[in-house]
């Protein structure tokens, strides 16, 4: 539908009156942060700052660019997420390219970057006389992966991926932001790619957590654009992480550690999931106080370290 409110072809426009008429629409169509979903829109089209929108606000839009732009923002009002519009999402202040075939990357999932720095960064290469390496299970567009690598040069990543489509996009931003040299990209069910011997430092994730009984909480964007496989809705939401822990207790290295993101009130029933063989269980919450982040310690009894990474990968890297 087209937006109620567009001027009329070859009526000038300025950028005040084009916001404004936007954000109406929008509104109007009840999405959600309709403001910020008009000003990142026009910024697009414009291939500007937000600080020009606001610095010049009397600029006319010519009449193509007021075309292009209205009909960004009837396609945001069919609910389609503005990042899949711009095709840009920004996570730890890298921007990423995300696509329909991968979730967007969500302020909440920094936390669980945050965890894995301080991680890293208490092992310290000195400390192991390697590199570390770290796994993140369900890559998406790459934003946890590429994150670390971004922070931490004497890291070696995998990054796995059931979704071969998403594994493109993930590999496509780690040669855009010039971070491929030290991240893999794997094709796997969770962990199941790596050999028995794989001994890594950190295993991360934030799997799809939604369970079927919560779809009718899911929004509109997320359950009618993003895709299925990345959030889940189907069975239940926290069963994911009791493989994903068997699994990380098989290829971390005694000591090593685990860091999940999870889902709106899973944290209790996650860290129980844990079992045995874990010490100095951890719960994070976010900006919201919601428990976010679940850490844990392999525990050190066990001492079978393996051949070195990243040998024990069977699947080929795409
Ligand atoms: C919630 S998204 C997270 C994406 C990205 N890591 C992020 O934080 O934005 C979950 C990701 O896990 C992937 N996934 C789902 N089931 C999987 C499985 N069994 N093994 C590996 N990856 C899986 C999906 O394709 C999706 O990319």
């Amino acid at each position: 539908m087209a937006p109620r409110h567009v001027p009329s072809a070859g009526i000038p426009l300025n950028l005040r009156q084009a916001l404004r008429t936007a954000i109406a629409d929008l509104q109007r169509r009840d999405v959600p942060s309709a403001s910020l979903a008009a000003e990142l829109l026009l910024m697009h089209v414009l291939g500007r700052d937000r600080a020009y929108l606001y610095t010049n606000p009397e600029v006319e839009l010519a009449p193509e660019t007021a075309k292009r732009y209205f009909a960004l923002v009837a396609e945001r009002a069919t609910g389609k997420p503005t990042q899949y519009i711009t095709g840009h999402q920004e996570f730890w202040g890298l921007d990423f390219e995300v696509t329909p075939d991968v979730l967007i990357p969500r302020p909440e999932t920094e936390h669980l970057v945050e965890a894995a720095l301080e991680f890293a960064r208490a092992d310290s290469r000195e400390k192991r006389g390697r590199l570390q390496r770290i796994v993140d299970v369900g890559t998406g567009s790459g934003c946890i992966a590429l994150a670390l690598a971004s922070e931490l040069p004497d890291a070696l990543i995998c990054a796995t991926d059931i979704s071969r489509p998403a594994l493109e996009v993930a590999r496509h931003n780690a040669r855009r932001l010039g971070l491929g040299d030290r991240v893999r990209f794997v094709q796997s069910d969770l962990l199941s790619c790596m050999g028995a011997g794989a001994d890594f430092d950190l295993v991360l994730s934030n799997p799809p957590y939604v369970g079927a009984d919560e779809l009718d909480r899911v929004q509109r964007e997320v359950r009618e654009f993003e895709p299925r496989v990345a959030w889940g809705g189907v069975g239940r939401g926290d069963a994911i992480y009791e493989k994903l822990f068997a699994q990380a207790r098989d290829v971390l290295r005694p000591g090593g550690h685990v860091a999940v993101e999870v889902g709106y009130s899973q944290a209790e029933s996650v860290r129980k999931m844990l079992g045995t063989g874990w010490v100095g269980v951890g719960v994070r919450p976010d900006l919201a106080g919601i428990p976010r982040v679940v850490t844990a310690q392999k525990s050190s009894q066990s001492s079978d370290l393996g051949p070195p990474w990243p040998a024990s990968t069977r699947n080929p890297s795409i």
